[in-house]
């Protein structure tokens, strides 16, 4: 059987790279690991299931250039993310933009460049790394303080995912969104859980991913986040 290529999209640091590190550990699966900068390999000593590629999300010449490199693909896991502490009130436009290049737009040139490849096998899986900050419902009960532009954009990226469920229902895509919980990350900070703890139920919810999980916002726990 040959092996589940799965794409990582922002592994350098963070979730993306122990998810590499995690998902590696299977060798029937081959981990395709993107970067930015040549010199952020996302393992120290690179399994043989595990390859790089450059990839800006941000950059759709680099977009397309990486897809240009992957002619089948299972699963694309799309993890890179900007993010600061911001209001929408004083965010100057222009790192607004930043915002929404990043987190919203970048994303689905990723998922315009790939669908070649998706659609050369028939795994056919788009999960995007989100947050429960895009989540309506959790943000209408709970403030987190000075994350307007990034709630906004992953909000933006969940409904995307909705779209996308909708848009390739009939080539049985499963389109999902996964809320990592508050992690102790460059971006999360002290405080947060452990890396491999949330990418440990990073790992579960993608090989339990079926297709009437799409679309889907999933926790590290298991739980169900409301949209
Ligand atoms: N940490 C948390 O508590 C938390 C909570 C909820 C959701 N999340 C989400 O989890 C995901 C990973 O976050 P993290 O905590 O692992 O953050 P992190 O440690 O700051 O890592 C961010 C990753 O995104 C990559 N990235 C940034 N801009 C990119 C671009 N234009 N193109 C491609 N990759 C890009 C970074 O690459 P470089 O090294 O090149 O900058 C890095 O690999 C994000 O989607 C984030 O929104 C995190």
């Amino acid at each position: 059987m040959s092996p589940q290529i799965i794409l990582v999209v922002g592994a350098s640091r963070g979730i993306g790279r122990e998810l590499v590190k995690q998902l590696s550990v299977h060798p029937n699966k081959h981990i395709i690991a993107s970067v930015r900068q040549p010199a952020m390999q996302p393992v120290d000593s690179p399994a043989s299931n595990v390859s790089s590629i450059i990839l800006d999300q941000a950059n759709p010449e680099s977009v397309i250039a990486a897809a240009s490199q992957i002619p089948e693909l299972d699963t694309l896991v799309i993890n890179g993310a900007f993010a600061e502490r911001d209001q929408l009130l004083t965010c100057p436009s222009e790192k607004f933009d930043t915002y929404l290049d990043v987190n919203v737009k970048g994303p689905l040139q990723v998922v315009r460049a790939f669908l070649p490849a998706l659609l050369a096998r028939q795994t056919r899986q788009i999960v995007l790394t989100s947050s429960s900050c895009g989540s309506m419902q959790e943000q209408s009960e709970y403030d987190h303080g000075s994350l307007g532009p990034y709630s906004v954009a992953k909000a933006a990226g969940n409904m995307m995912m909705i779209q996308l469920h909708h848009e390739l229902r009939d080539q049985s895509f499963t389109c999902a969104a996964f809320h990592p919980g508050w992690v102790a990350t460059d971006m999360g900070g002290p405080g947060g859980m452990p890396v491999e703890e949330s990418v440990a139920g990073y790992v579960k919810a993608l090989e339990g991913l079926r297709p009437d999980d799409s679309p889907k916002f999933v926790a590290w726990n298991g739980s169900t986040v409301p949209w």
